[in-house]
C-alpha cells in the first residue's frame, strides 16, 4: 500500500475536533436515553472506531451489537446501492430502543437498507448517529438524528474509514488527492 502522505490532500477533521465532538455526542445521547434500555448497533466495519470512542463518552450503560453491511458495485468513490448483509444482529430488537452508529452517510442507500430491514423487526425506536454526513451526495432520503460533521463531496479516509481497506487506523479524517492515489493491484 502506498504511503498515505503521498495522496493526502487535506486533513478535514483533526483528532482534537473529533474528540471534542464525540464527547458532545456521547453526552447528548446519554441525556436523550437516560433511564431507557438502549441498544447501540455498530455498523461494521467503518463504524468501529467511532462506536468505540462514542461508548466511552457515554454516561449510560447500553448493550452493544454489530451488523456488517457492504455496499458495492461501482468505482472507488461511490456506492451503487447494492447492499449485502454479511453479519446480522444477535439481539432481538423488538420493543427495544436502538441507535445505529455509522461512520459516514453518502448516497444514503446503506442506511436506508438497514433502516428498512430493522423497522420490520418492530423496535420501540430506531435512531441514527453518523460521524460524517456528505449531504450533497444524498440519493435516498434518510433521517439522521445525530451528526458529527458535515463533509464536502470528497473521498475521505481515516478514523475507521478505509481507502481500499487501508488507513482505518489514522486518528484524523482526511481527503484523498485522486490524482496522486495509486490503486493497489
Ligand atoms: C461505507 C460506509 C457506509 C456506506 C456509506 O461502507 O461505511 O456504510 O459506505 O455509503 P452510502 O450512504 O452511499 O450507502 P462500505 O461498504 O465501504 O463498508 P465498510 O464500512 O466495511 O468500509
Amino acid at each position: 500500500m502506498q504511503d498515505y502522505h503521498e495522496f493526502l490532500d487535506e486533513i478535514l477533521v483533526t483528532p482534537e475536533r473529533i474528540a471534542a465532538r464525540v464527547a458532545e455526542l456521547g453526552a447528548q445521547i446519554s441525556k436523550d436515553y437516560q433511564g431507557e434500555d438502549l441498544l447501540v448497533v455498530c455498523l461494521l466495519r467503518g463504524g468501529i472506531t467511532f462506536t468505540a470512542d462514542l461508548l466511552r463518552n457515554m454516561s449510560i450503560d447500553p448493550e452493544v451489537d454489530c451488523m456488517s453491511l457492504t455496499s458495492y458495485g461501482v468505482g472507488h468513490y461511490a456506492t451503487s446501492g447494492n447492499v449485502r448483509v454479511n453479519l446480522d444482529l444477535r439481539t432481538n430488537i423488538e420493543g427495544r430502543h436502538v441507535l445505529l452508529v455509522e461512520d459516514i452517510v453518502d448516497s444514503g442507500r446503506t442506511l436506508a437498507h438497514v433502516l428498512n430491514m430493522l423497522h420490520t423487526r418492530e423496535p420501540a425506536s430506531l435512531r441514527v448517529c453518523v460521524l460524517l454526513d456528505k449531504k450533497m451526495r444524498r440519493e435516498v432520503p434518510v433521517q439522521v438524528d445525530y451528526v458529527g460533521f458535515d463533509v464536502p463531496d470528497k473521498y475521505v479516509f481515516g478514523y475507521g474509514i478505509d481507502i481500499d481497506e487501508h488507513c482505518r487506523y489514522l486518528p484524523f479524517i482526511a481527503s484523498v488527492n485522486l490524482n496522486k492515489y495509486k490503486k493497489p493491484g
